[in-house]
């Protein structure tokens, strides 16, 4: 996620400085950022020239408090780990400017939570891009407990100038687009562990039936099983009904390491990436 926010961001012209821990990180983001805007120019909605000065918008650097020392905002789109989130947050609080803003792309950790780790709770907000992040439109901003108008107004202005639809929401668990959608994969993974229907079955019904661009065993490949089941496991505990228990079959894939695309297996296998087969023959009806 975090090449495709600093893909967006050096597109419409924001100077972005990417900061991971290893330098090997930085240059497979740049990589992939090149080969996303090389999409874009295929296409014809991006020049050559765009793409040269969307590249030259960003830097990298593997020392956080150099790269946010001159920040205006800093988004945050480390692993979903509320430790570590909160220890960068407790560094970004020391090294950023005291006027910068502290946005999450978290995808379901309490933003409230997240800035009670800082002393400018005001200036912490949800910023959640949708994968892939040059393709999708919309951005959730979440506006935890303490987030100020000031600083909501000024993230819901900042998305609309890189053409994106903010929609601010408040800091409950899920937010609103997780509290949906991630139900559904979980129901899909039921509905598969029950034996009412394959994994190409139920993927077929959602997509021409509901007309999803993707099928909800599909979709949860594509945004990774750890991922799908950390959520799950957000909703239940922050609502406590059973509703939102993660099936069994979720939980063992997990265990397993067959998390979806980003380890070559989940529902599908992607050895033959444009050609995704069903991956195991019991997902089969
Ligand atoms: N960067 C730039 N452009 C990209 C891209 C990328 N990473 N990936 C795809 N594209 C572009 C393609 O170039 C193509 O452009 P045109 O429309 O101009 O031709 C377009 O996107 C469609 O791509 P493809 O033709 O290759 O493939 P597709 O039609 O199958 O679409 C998809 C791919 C956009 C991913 C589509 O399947 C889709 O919308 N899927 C659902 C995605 C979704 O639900 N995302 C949200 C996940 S939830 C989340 O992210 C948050 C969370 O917290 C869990």
């Amino acid at each position: 996620m975090g090449n495709g926010i600093a893909h967006v961001f050096a597109q419409f012209g924001n100077q972005v400085t990417m900061i991971d821990l290893k330098q090997e990180n930085l240059d497979k983001a740049i990589q992939t950022i090149s080969k996303n805007l090389d999409r874009q120019v295929a296409k014809g909605s991006l020049s050559e020239d765009q793409k040269k000065n969307t590249l030259a918008n960003i830097q990298c650097t593997t020392d956080l408090k150099s790269g946010v020392s001159t920040a205006q905002l800093v988004v945050e789109a480390a692993t979903e780990n509320i430790d570590l989130k909160l220890k960068i947050f407790t560094q970004l609080d020391e090294c950023a400017p005291a006027d910068c803003i502290l946005a999450t792309n978290t995808s379901s950790i309490s933003i409230t939570k997240i800035a009670s780790a800082t002393n400018r709770p005001d200036k912490v907000i949800g910023m959640h891009f949708m994968n892939p992040v040059p393709v999708m439109k919309l951005i959730e901003i979440i506006r935890g407990y303490s987030t100020s108008d000031v600083v909501t107004n000024e993230i819901v202005a900042l998305s609309k100038s890189l053409e994106k639809v903010p929609v601010a929401v408040n800091d409950y668990p899920g937010f609103v687009a997780n509290k949906i959608l991630i139900p559904m994969i979980n129901e899909a993974i039921w509905t598969l562990y029950q034996g009412t229907a394959g994994v190409e079955e139920i993927d077929t019904i959602m997509k021409l039936g509901m007309a999803h661009p993707m099928g909800p065993l599909r979709l949860a490949d594509f945004i990774g099983l750890d991922t799908c089941l950390s959520i799950l496991r957000v909703l239940h505990d922050g609502y406590g009904q059973p509703k939102y228990a993660p099936c069994p079959l979720l939980v063992n894939m997990v265990m397993a390491g067959k998390v979806g695309d980003k380890k070559g297996e989940g529902f599908y296998n992607y050895s033959d990436p444009k050609n995704p087969i069903v991956a195991s023959s019991f997902m089969k009806k």
